[in-house]
């Protein structure tokens, strides 16, 4: 139970500016963490965590744990360019994904095109930790509308300033993210990698034609496998059709499928794929 005391401890939080304020900070969470005895599996990372994240982020966090939104902290799955992955259980005890997104040490040059020419988010000029706040809500309406047509993704739980809680893709018992499609193919047989492949191919139409997505960066890298079907992972730059560079970024998405497949069989020309994805009218390659 969060009692009167720990809000005003809470408020005390905000109150600390300055480097001074990191270690209080920290020191409270631990202390709110031990309290309320959520699990920390993995102490070390945590430590990671801490030497990672800004203030501002700790106190997000923070937060979400005392709303009771997050309900256990554990080792880290990834340190991507962008963001890091940690295991975590939702308010519920559900196994989640907790993606955070680094405010100081994420690429705006590459990230701001993805942005710039989507109608959703187009309004925001806005500085640096604004634009990834708005990023990470992104992703996480990109999650939801993917969600809803029907292809198999991550669901969304949260977003809250640069975090995203998410379905956890993985081995709950151990807490292990399922492989990459680039790990996982390596024990497919040609049949297995024909039906994935078709099967990818067609979640890109539903995403196209149901979500009116593009991923935009679709690879064996962002593409996990459960040991029978794949998952399709990150989506904070997936884009709306009407996007200026939809139709280069699709070519892209196209390019890398037929190529990672085309060890399992022969792939369809990249053309008749995205005329297979787009209709033949609709927009020309
Ligand atoms: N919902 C999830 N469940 C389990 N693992 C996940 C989930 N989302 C992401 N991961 C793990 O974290 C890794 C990185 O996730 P993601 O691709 O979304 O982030 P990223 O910042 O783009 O990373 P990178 O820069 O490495 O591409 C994934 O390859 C996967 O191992
Ligand atoms: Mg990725």
């Amino acid at each position: 139970m969060i009692t009167e005391t720990d809000m005003g401890k809470n408020r005390d939080i905000e109150n600390n500016g300055g480097n001074g304020g990191t270690d209080k900070l920290i020191e409270k969470f631990d202390r709110l963490v031990e309290k309320k005895g959520i699990t920390l599996r993995d102490a070390d990372n945590f430590k990671v965590m801490e030497n990672v994240f800004d203030d501002q982020t700790l106190l997000a966090l923070y937060k979400l744990v005392n709303k009771g939104k997050i309900s256990a902290i554990g080792g880290s799955i990834s340190t991507g360019k962008e963001a890091n992955v940690f295991y975590a259980e939702d308010g519920d005890g559900h196994p989640a994904a907790l993606k955070i997104y680094r405010i100081q040490s994420a690429n705006f040059n590459t990230m701001g095109e993805y942005m710039a020419g989507d109608p959703r988010f187009s309004s925001i000029r806005k500085s640096k930790k604004e634009f990834i706040f708005a990023w990470t809500k992104k992703e996480y309406a990109n999650l939801i509308r993917a969600r809803d047509s029907g292809i198999n993704c991550p669901q969304a739980y949260l977003f809250d300033r640069n975090i995203l809680l998410m379905e956890f893709c993985g081995d709950r018992e151990t807490g292990t993210a399922y492989p990459q499609l680039r790990q996982a193919a390596a024990g497919f047989t040609k049949s297995q990698g024909e039906e994935i492949y078709h099967a990818i191919i067609a979640d890109m139409k539903t995403l196209f034609n149901g979500a009116s997505l593009v991923h935009a960066d679709l690879s064996e890298f962002n593409i996990l496998f459960d040991g029978e079907k794949h998952i399709i992972i990150d989506m904070g730059q997936a884009v709306l059709p009407e996007h200026p560079g939809a139709v280069r970024y699709l070519i892209r998405d196209i390019k890398n499928i037929n190529r990672f497949f085309s060890r399992f069989c022969e792939p369809l020309e990249d053309e008749a794929v995205f005329k297979e994805i787009v209709g033949a009218e609709r927009m020309q390659p």
